[in-house]
């Protein structure tokens, strides 16, 4: 298709984990291993919020991007606990997860409230990678299809089209999620490639080419390759598996080359 025309990115989403020098420690080794990706992938490491100012720092300089795990979608106010859009780009940061599905099974997150973070973000000028993907039972009932269509329709609810550009769809079905289960190259794709004529529907052709989708979910050293060659998989969301420099950039360069 058009992969030559899309960004390919490979997130690390280091979840909760990791104080602020352990932080700076896997930065450092990280940083020299994908120096080479740069102009080939974008490479972001997404982290606590408290690590946030330590990573940006760490990467000044280099061609790694730092992102966050969440944003409220408030511009201030009586929310506590929370972080809005604006603090996020005041500390340097570019990219901003919404909807993991440890937020939507844990933490009450829903599609609108999904599609209030993204336009929020949007509006700051923070670049969001939005997650999608369907559970367990819901791929058992041979429901996959209807769930991110519905995901896809209302988290970009009112977006437009110049700013769909700037989102990145992470596919991550939720029964792969940390648990060592990885859809196979062909059901990711499947996902990917229906993800694209959702937005291809909801928006054209030429946007739904230029908008990149991940594949996340138990992606790893030994199986990115395979994944990162199908057409309509341009990147991953990588968990457990960014937690280690070697292993991070084996799916870097798997990205480079694929
Ligand atoms: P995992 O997590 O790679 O550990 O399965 C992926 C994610 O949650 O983004």
């Amino acid at each position: 298709m058009n992969k030559a025309v899309r960004k390919a990115i490979i997130a690390g989403n280091w979840k909760m984990n990791k104080t602020r020098p352990e932080a700076k420690e896997l930065i450092e080794a990280i940083k020299p291993l994908v120096a080479n990706a740069e102009g080939k992938v974008e490479v972001i490491t997404c982290v606590p919020f408290t690590n946030l100012e330590t990573a940006v720092a760490a990467t000044a300089g280099s061609n790694i991007k730092v992102g966050a795990e969440n944003v409220h979608f408030a511009k201030s106010g009586a929310f506590t606990g929370e972080i809005s859009a604006d603090m996020l780009v005041e500390v340097g940061v570019e990219y901003v997860v919404i909807g993991h599905s440890e937020r939507r099974q844990y933490f009450g997150e829903t599609d609108e409230t999904v599609n209030k973070r993204t336009a929020a973000a949007l509006a700051a000028g923070l670049k969001p990678i939005v997650c999608v993907g369907e559970l367990k039972w819901e791929r058992e009932c041979n429901i996959t299809e209807e769930v991110i269509a519905r995901q896809i329709k209302l988290d970009l609810w009112e977006v437009s089209k110049e700013d769909v550009k700037k989102v990145v769809i992470a596919y991550e079905p939720v029964w792969a999620i940390g648990t060592g289960l990885t859809a196979t190259p062909d059901q990711a794709q499947e996902v990917c490639a229906f993800i694209r004529a959702q937005l291809a529907k909801l928006y054209d052709e030429e946007t739904a080419q230029a908008v990149t989708i991940q594949y996340g979910g138990s992606m790893n050293a030994g199986n990115a390759a395979e994944l990162l060659a199908k057409p309509d998989i341009d990147g991953g969301l990588i968990g457990g598996a960014s937690l280690k420099a070697p292993d991070f950039n084996t799916i870097v360069q798997a990205a480079v080359e694929g």
